[in-house]
């Protein structure tokens, strides 16, 4: 494709930024980001753990596209630091992932320890104790996406000369024979010679895909100043609860998983369910005064993986569905994405995120 084509990207969240950045890096001219509203992205819900194997993927190309992806974050964070000047709060701090049954297949790995009972409760103090022993992933890490990676994308794409527009909703995409032609917005018609499409849980609004939103409700806590270090220094990634510690003294603990559609805001039922599970996995939780609580929409698919490559309009790409990983993919898919649309490169990993494969439709 020519430097010069005119890219129209719809979505202003994490996946669409990402991929701007990196068509700029590559040399594109005219890179547009049309965004509804930041603020709804689900990177701004999200925890901001980057957890290729603290969620449990043990095989396949989903895990493959995982590890690739958190291979890439520290040269990404640096990137983009360097574009902007301003740090991402990266931190290869790993992840411990405890347990309260013992699992059948205990394998340790390099980047897998098991640990029993009485070596993760040497390895970390203060765990609940029903934890009967867990996993020690090194290699994970997190991001603080919420206080610093939002704003140095936002940046670094400004810095770029992509041309970011907010408040601007996509209602249609206008299509024939095989192309799409232009987009309706609020602000009028749109046109570009390519368009990505990167909407997250809205998708199955504009286009048919199989992508919904599965809620997620989440909350923060802050170390009391009288402690004189901090009681977590990595990821606690527990049976449906994850407790991520900042440098700073903040922990962010998520999260739920809801099928209620759109539905917003906190409920007493998903908040009393998540203090639950946190406080059975780390009791001092307890005692640590809240900052807010927050949730949001994960893009989910049927089978839980993103939806990455062409569409079924020759001139329409997609980049969706990243469900509970869009963080953790998105230098991954920017790259993935970049390739295909500049150098009409498929990589062989693209093909198992295919918008028509099999999976998609059961
Ligand atoms: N990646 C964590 C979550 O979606 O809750």
């Amino acid at each position: 494709m020519s430097s010069s084509t005119d890219i129209l990207i719809i979505g202003g969240g994490w996946i669409g930024l990402a991929i701007a950045i990196e068509l700029k890096l590559r040399g594109m001219r005219e890179v547009r980001v049309l965004s509804r509203s930041f603020t709804e992205a689900a990177a701004h819900v999200a925890a901001g753990m980057l957890a290729a194997q603290g969620e449990g993927i043990r095989t396949g190309p989903m895990l493959d596209l995982c590890l690739r992806s958190r291979a890439m974050y520290p040269d990404w964070t640096s990137k983009l630091t360097a574009i902007t000047g301003e740090d991402t709060g990266y931190w290869s701090c790993g992840i411990l992932a405890p347990v309260y049954e013992i699992p059948d297949n205990i394998t340790t790995t390099s980047d897998a320890e098991w640990l029993d009972k009485k070596e993760i409760h040497q390895y970390q103090d203060g765990l609940g104790a029903d934890v009967v022993g867990g996993w020690w992933f090194p290699k994970d890490a997190q991001v603080d996406n919420r206080r610093a990676l939002a704003k140095v994308l936002q940046m670094a794409a400004q810095e770029l000369g992509v041309e970011v527009r907010e408040g601007i909703e996509v209602k249609e995409i206008q299509q024939q024979q095989g192309q799409v032609i232009s987009l309706q917005t609020n602000r009028g018609e749109l046109r570009g010679s390519h368009y990505i499409l990167a909407t997250g849980a809205w998708s199955g609004q504009l286009l048919s895909v199989p992508v919904y939103p599965k809620k997620g409700q989440l909350f923060s806590v802050r170390v009391p100043e009288s402690y004189q270090e901090l009681p977590l220094q990595r990821v606690l990634f527990g049976p449906n609860t994850y407790i991520v510690p900042r440098r700073d003294g903040l922990i962010v603990i998520g999260a739920t998983a809801e099928d209620v559609g759109f539905s917003p805001h906190n409920t007493p039922e998903g908040m009393q369910a998540l203090l639950g599970r946190a406080i059975r996995l780390f009791p001092v939780l307890k005692y640590f005064p809240i900052q807010e609580f927050w949730w949001g929409y994960r893009p989910a698919t049927p089978d839980e993986l993103p939806i990455l490559g062409p569409s079924p309009w020759q001139n329409l790409t997609l980049a969706v569905g990243h469900y509970r990983n869009g963080i953790l993919l998105a230098p991954a898919t920017a790259n993935l994405i970049a390739d295909f649309v500049c150098q009409q490169k498929s990589d062989p990993l693209l093909s198992h995120f295919r918008w028509n494969r099999v999976s998609l439709r059961s």
